[in-house]
């Protein structure tokens, strides 16, 4: 039997190339390596912690299942599925929550930076994480809970790995500790998951090198379907160093680090091979070379997600098919907790 890999994206918007280069691009490369069982699902249940509209998540579910299909996942090799189909990950939340306390929920970075952000966008006002600890107002108990509920889409489905971004690594870790919580308690029931990173598993935002590129920052993110004259213009106005060399030095030279990160994992040419080619090379003319390379790597998936938006039924099917298969596990797993918890 194959090890199960997991893992999910949240439908908050178009997908950036920090997204591509540092969940989705192995998504594939791991499905097509042909060594996993592999479960990608979009991560509805999560998005609801955006409150968003409801006309906007339908659409926002569509397109991240249109980019699934047309960056190169399929339903053949992998169970592409929704998250919010498979009922039994809420019971398994359910049944994890009480083992968690609140104390280690608030801690979590990836919370206090969310509730950090909405203070700041709503009074302007910068406050300091040891304060979010104590503010209760611009959170909500769905942001709380939220790693609890990833942890039960993990553990739901005994994966052994999940490929994700570097800022999913805290998740994972408080994933693997219910999971260890979970056994010593009740007996061996859980697999602890290992997460999967890439050699970009932290792209940094075109507008602050010092910020990751993220969803809820569009100005600083390049979208993995923007089109060629746009992909053109943001690469083009991306911060660059003083200087003028094409050299990687994160700590001097974190921009031009940055866009040579991205450059080598798009060509897979290493680094050390693109500071060679473009010694002597000003920012412009890497900047135009780099365009160039963005808009090819996407052109296919450009044409591919176009035509498969046109077909939102078809896309509906195949995911209302692999929700199917992955409920029929998430059936048999839930049975096993329940069983050890002394519910049935
Ligand atoms: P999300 O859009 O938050 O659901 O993220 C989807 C996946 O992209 C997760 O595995 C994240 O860890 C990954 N990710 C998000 N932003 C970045 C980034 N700037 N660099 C690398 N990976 C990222
Ligand atoms: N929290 C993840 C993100 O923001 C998305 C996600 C939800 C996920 N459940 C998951 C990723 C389970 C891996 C495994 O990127």
């Amino acid at each position: 039997m194959k090890p199960i890999l997991i893992s999910g994206i949240q439908p908050t918007g178009r997908l950036h190339l920090g997204n591509y280069l540092g969940a989705l691009k192995n998504f594939v490369d791991l499905q097509n390596s042909g060594k996993y069982d592999c479960y990608f699902f979009v991560a509805d249940l999560h998005a609801l912690t955006e409150n968003p509209e409801a006309k906007n998540l339908r659409a926002n579910v569509i397109n991240l299942t249109a980019d699934f299909l047309a960056i190169g996942l399929n339903s053949k090799e992998s169970i592409l599925f929704q998250q919010s189909q498979i009922g039994q990950v809420q019971e398994l939340k359910l049944i994890l929550g009480p083992l968690t306390p609140i104390s280690e929920l608030i801690r979590m970075t990836a919370f206090k930076e969310k509730v950090l952000q909405r203070i700041e966008q709503k009074t302007g006002e910068k406050l300091t994480e040891e304060k979010i600890e104590n503010i209760a107002e611009e959170s909500n108990f769905g942001l709380v809970e939220y790693p609890i509920l990833m942890a039960a889409d993990i553990l739901l489905y005994d994966a052994q790995f999940v490929p994700v971004g570097e800022d999913q690594l805290q998740h994972l870790e408080f994933a693997r500790t219910l999971a260890r919580k979970f056994n010593k308690k009740f007996g061996k029931t859980f697999v602890e998951p290992k997460a999967l990173l890439t050699s970009t598993s932290r792209v940094m935002s075109l507008d602050n090198p010092q910020k990751k590129m993220s969803k809820s920052l569009p100005a600083g993110c390049l979208f993995i379907d923007d089109e060629p004259n746009t992909i053109k213009e943001r690469i083009k106005r991306a911060v660059t160093d003083s200087g003028n060399e094409i050299k990687y030095d994160k700590k001097n030279k974190p921009a031009i680090s940055n866009l040579l990160s991205i450059y080598s994992a798009l060509s897979g040419e290493s680094v050390t091979r693109l500071e060679k080619k473009f010694a002597g090379k000003n920012y412009s003319y890497f900047k135009t070379e780099l365009a160039e390379s963005i808009n090819k790597h996407f052109k296919d998936f450009r044409v591919k997600k176009t035509a498969l938006l046109k077909k939102p039924a078809t896309l509906k099917k195949t995911f209302a098919a692999g929700s199917k298969k992955a409920r029929l596990r998430a059936e048999k797993k839930i049975k096993e907790v329940k069983k050890k918890i002394g519910l049935i």
